[in-house]
Protein backbone atom coordinates (compact mmCIF):
# COMPACT_ATOMS: atom_id res chain seq x y z
CA UNK A 1 0.00 0.00 0.00
CA UNK A 2 1.58 3.71 -0.88
CA UNK A 3 1.82 5.66 1.72
CA UNK A 4 -0.69 8.81 1.76
CA UNK A 5 0.21 12.31 1.79
CA UNK A 6 -2.30 14.66 1.87
CA UNK A 7 -1.36 18.21 2.04
CA UNK A 8 -3.79 21.20 2.83
CA UNK A 9 -2.50 24.29 1.92
CA UNK A 10 -3.91 27.81 0.30
CA UNK A 11 -1.12 28.11 -2.23
CA UNK A 12 -1.36 24.18 -3.93
CA UNK A 13 0.50 25.40 -6.95
CA UNK A 14 3.61 25.96 -4.77
CA UNK A 15 4.10 22.65 -4.55
CA UNK A 16 3.92 21.37 -8.01
CA UNK A 17 7.52 21.84 -8.90
CA UNK A 18 8.79 20.01 -5.87
CA UNK A 19 6.14 16.90 -6.03
CA UNK A 20 6.93 16.45 -9.75
CA UNK A 21 10.57 16.08 -10.31
CA UNK A 22 13.26 13.70 -9.00
CA UNK A 23 12.62 11.30 -6.38
CA UNK A 24 9.23 12.30 -5.51
CA UNK A 25 7.85 11.77 -8.60
CA UNK A 26 9.62 8.59 -9.22
CA UNK A 27 8.13 7.46 -5.92
CA UNK A 28 4.59 8.63 -6.84
CA UNK A 29 4.99 6.85 -10.42
CA UNK A 30 6.15 3.90 -8.85
CA UNK A 31 3.02 3.25 -6.36
CA UNK A 32 5.25 4.07 -3.38
CA UNK A 33 3.38 7.36 -3.06
CA UNK A 34 0.18 8.92 -3.29
CA UNK A 35 0.37 12.82 -2.55
CA UNK A 36 -2.09 14.97 -3.26
CA UNK A 37 -2.43 18.73 -2.65
CA UNK A 38 -5.93 20.00 -1.27
CA UNK A 39 -6.73 23.38 -1.23
CA UNK A 40 -8.42 25.02 1.54
CA UNK A 41 -10.29 27.32 0.26
CA UNK A 42 -12.10 24.84 -1.73
CA UNK A 43 -13.80 24.10 1.91
CA UNK A 44 -14.41 27.95 2.77
CA UNK A 45 -17.49 29.55 2.28
CA UNK A 46 -18.99 32.97 1.85
CA UNK A 47 -18.51 34.87 -1.17
CA UNK A 48 -14.98 35.67 -0.72
CA UNK A 49 -13.90 32.14 0.12
CA UNK A 50 -11.97 33.68 3.38
CA UNK A 51 -9.68 31.25 5.30
CA UNK A 52 -8.56 33.38 7.69
CA UNK A 53 -9.93 36.54 10.20
CA UNK A 54 -8.50 39.03 12.86
CA UNK A 55 -7.48 37.63 15.94
CA UNK A 56 -9.90 37.85 18.81
CA UNK A 57 -8.16 40.28 21.65
CA UNK A 58 -6.52 42.47 18.85
CA UNK A 59 -3.25 42.45 17.66
CA UNK A 60 -1.49 42.31 14.22
CA UNK A 61 -1.67 39.75 11.64
CA UNK A 62 -4.60 37.40 10.07
CA UNK A 63 -5.61 33.89 11.70
CA UNK A 64 -6.42 31.10 10.22
CA UNK A 65 -10.12 30.41 10.95
CA UNK A 66 -11.18 26.93 11.78
CA UNK A 67 -14.17 25.91 9.68
CA UNK A 68 -12.28 25.31 6.73
CA UNK A 69 -9.58 23.71 8.15
CA UNK A 70 -12.03 21.02 10.04
CA UNK A 71 -13.96 20.79 7.13
CA UNK A 72 -10.99 19.40 5.45
CA UNK A 73 -9.76 17.31 7.85
CA UNK A 74 -13.11 15.63 7.82
CA UNK A 75 -13.20 15.23 4.32
CA UNK A 76 -9.67 13.45 4.34
CA UNK A 77 -9.47 11.90 7.51
CA UNK A 78 -9.37 8.05 7.99
CA UNK A 79 -9.26 5.50 11.11
CA UNK A 80 -5.64 4.90 10.03
CA UNK A 81 -5.16 8.79 9.38
CA UNK A 82 -2.21 10.90 11.70
CA UNK A 83 -2.62 14.98 11.01
CA UNK A 84 0.25 16.85 11.24
CA UNK A 85 0.45 20.95 11.18
CA UNK A 86 3.08 22.96 10.13
CA UNK A 87 4.55 25.36 12.72
CA UNK A 88 7.63 26.94 14.23
CA UNK A 89 5.56 25.97 17.56
CA UNK A 90 6.33 22.62 17.05
CA UNK A 91 8.20 19.32 17.87
CA UNK A 92 11.89 19.84 16.01
CA UNK A 93 11.76 17.53 12.79
CA UNK A 94 14.68 15.16 12.75
CA UNK A 95 15.92 12.44 10.62
CA UNK A 96 14.01 9.81 13.14
CA UNK A 97 10.78 11.97 12.84
CA UNK A 98 10.92 11.29 9.25
CA UNK A 99 11.71 7.23 10.07
CA UNK A 100 8.43 7.33 12.29
CA UNK A 101 6.53 9.16 9.85
CA UNK A 102 7.54 6.47 6.84
CA UNK A 103 5.81 3.77 8.45
CA UNK A 104 2.62 5.61 8.74
CA UNK A 105 -0.65 5.29 6.26
CA UNK A 106 -1.66 8.20 5.67
CA UNK A 107 -0.50 11.80 6.51
CA UNK A 108 -2.41 14.81 6.66
CA UNK A 109 0.08 17.82 6.70
CA UNK A 110 -1.93 21.19 7.76
CA UNK A 111 -0.01 24.16 6.50
CA UNK A 112 -0.04 27.53 9.09
CA UNK A 113 -0.44 30.61 7.60
CA UNK A 114 -0.66 34.12 8.58
CA UNK A 115 0.02 34.88 12.46
CA UNK A 116 -0.82 31.44 13.62
CA UNK A 117 -4.06 28.93 13.75
CA UNK A 118 -7.18 29.39 15.67
CA UNK A 119 -5.93 27.28 18.82
CA UNK A 120 -8.80 25.16 18.25
CA UNK A 121 -7.03 23.47 15.36
CA UNK A 122 -4.43 22.74 17.32
CA UNK A 123 -6.17 20.93 20.40
CA UNK A 124 -9.13 19.31 18.55
CA UNK A 125 -7.67 17.66 15.14
CA UNK A 126 -4.20 17.36 15.38
CA UNK A 127 -1.94 14.43 16.64
CA UNK A 128 1.71 16.01 15.92
CA UNK A 129 3.19 19.67 15.44
CA UNK A 130 5.88 20.09 14.00
CA UNK A 131 8.74 22.67 13.17
CA UNK A 132 11.16 22.21 10.50
CA UNK A 133 13.78 24.58 12.56
CA UNK A 134 14.03 27.83 14.71
CA UNK A 135 13.37 30.08 12.25
CA UNK A 136 9.77 31.66 10.60
CA UNK A 137 8.62 30.89 6.89
CA UNK A 138 6.17 32.85 5.18
CA UNK A 139 4.19 29.87 4.92
CA UNK A 140 3.72 26.13 6.47
CA UNK A 141 3.65 24.88 2.58
CA UNK A 142 7.89 25.03 2.44
CA UNK A 143 7.80 23.09 5.65
CA UNK A 144 4.81 20.43 4.49
CA UNK A 145 7.48 20.05 1.26
CA UNK A 146 10.71 19.47 3.40
CA UNK A 147 8.54 17.05 5.83
CA UNK A 148 7.18 15.11 2.78
CA UNK A 149 10.67 14.54 0.78
CA UNK A 150 12.39 13.42 3.36
CA UNK A 151 9.71 10.76 4.46
CA UNK A 152 9.01 9.86 1.03
CA UNK A 153 13.06 8.90 0.05
CA UNK A 154 12.55 6.92 2.96
CA UNK A 155 10.22 4.55 1.97
CA UNK A 156 11.53 0.87 0.68
CA UNK A 157 12.22 0.80 -3.02
CA UNK A 158 12.32 5.16 -3.32
CA UNK A 159 16.09 5.53 -3.70
CA UNK A 160 17.59 3.91 -6.69
CA UNK A 161 20.34 2.15 -4.54
CA UNK A 162 19.70 -0.75 -2.43
CA UNK A 163 21.15 0.79 1.09
CA UNK A 164 21.40 4.58 0.21
CA UNK A 165 19.54 5.77 2.99
CA UNK A 166 21.51 3.76 5.52
CA UNK A 167 25.22 5.20 5.21
CA UNK A 168 23.84 9.10 5.15
CA UNK A 169 24.04 12.06 7.85
CA UNK A 170 21.67 11.25 10.68
CA UNK A 171 20.86 7.54 9.35
CA UNK A 172 23.00 6.38 12.56
CA UNK A 173 23.03 9.95 14.85
CA UNK A 174 26.46 10.81 12.50
CA UNK A 175 27.26 13.23 9.79
CA UNK A 176 28.82 11.49 7.06
CA UNK A 177 31.92 10.68 6.13
CA UNK A 178 33.91 12.47 3.07
CA UNK A 179 33.16 10.78 -0.45
CA UNK A 180 35.24 11.44 -3.54
CA UNK A 181 34.54 9.96 -6.96
CA UNK A 182 36.64 10.56 -10.09
CA UNK A 183 39.05 11.81 -11.33
CA UNK A 184 41.26 10.59 -9.32
CA UNK A 185 43.33 14.34 -9.51
CA UNK A 186 41.43 17.01 -9.65
CA UNK A 187 43.26 21.01 -9.94
CA UNK A 188 46.09 19.25 -8.11
CA UNK A 189 43.95 17.50 -5.37
CA UNK A 190 43.60 14.20 -4.99
CA UNK A 191 41.77 11.81 -3.24
CA UNK A 192 42.89 9.62 -0.12
CA UNK A 193 45.08 6.83 -0.43
CA UNK A 194 43.18 4.14 1.06
CA UNK A 195 39.78 4.59 -0.76
CA UNK A 196 41.55 2.96 -3.86
CA UNK A 197 43.44 0.45 -1.73
CA UNK A 198 40.69 -2.03 -2.00
CA UNK A 199 41.44 -3.21 1.52
CA UNK A 200 37.31 -2.86 2.65
CA UNK A 201 38.25 -2.80 6.41
CA UNK A 202 40.61 -0.47 6.63
CA UNK A 203 38.02 2.17 4.91
CA UNK A 204 35.27 1.35 6.86
CA UNK A 205 37.58 1.99 9.41
CA UNK A 206 38.92 5.45 7.66
CA UNK A 207 34.85 6.25 7.08
CA UNK A 208 34.07 5.26 10.68
CA UNK A 209 36.61 7.53 12.60
CA UNK A 210 36.36 11.00 9.24
CA UNK A 211 32.14 10.44 10.23
CA UNK A 212 33.28 10.55 14.31
CA UNK A 213 35.54 13.72 13.37
CA UNK A 214 33.52 15.63 11.50
CA UNK A 215 30.23 15.36 13.64
CA UNK A 216 32.44 16.43 16.62
CA UNK A 217 34.14 19.30 14.64
CA UNK A 218 30.60 19.93 13.70
CA UNK A 219 27.84 18.88 15.51
CA UNK A 220 28.90 18.49 19.17
CA UNK A 221 25.47 18.43 19.85
CA UNK A 222 25.07 14.78 18.36
CA UNK A 223 26.87 12.22 20.07
CA UNK A 224 29.45 10.95 17.74
N1 LIG B 1 5.69 27.64 9.29
C1 LIG B 1 6.39 28.79 9.42
N2 LIG B 1 7.62 28.57 9.90
C2 LIG B 1 7.72 27.21 10.08
C3 LIG B 1 8.74 26.37 10.58
N3 LIG B 1 9.92 26.83 10.98
N4 LIG B 1 8.49 25.04 10.62
C4 LIG B 1 7.29 24.56 10.24
N5 LIG B 1 6.29 25.31 9.77
C5 LIG B 1 6.50 26.63 9.70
Amino acid sequence: MPLEIDIITIFPRMLDGVLGESILKRAQEAGLAKIRCVNLRDFATGVHLTTDDRPYGGGPGMVMKPEPVFKAVDHLRRPESKVLLMTPQGEPFKQATAAALAREKHLIIICGHYEGVDERIRTALVDQEISIGDYVLTNGVIAAAIVTDAVVRLLPGALGGEGAADDESFSDGRLEYPQYTRPPVYRGMGIPEILTSGNHAEIAKWRLEQSQARTRQRRPDLQA
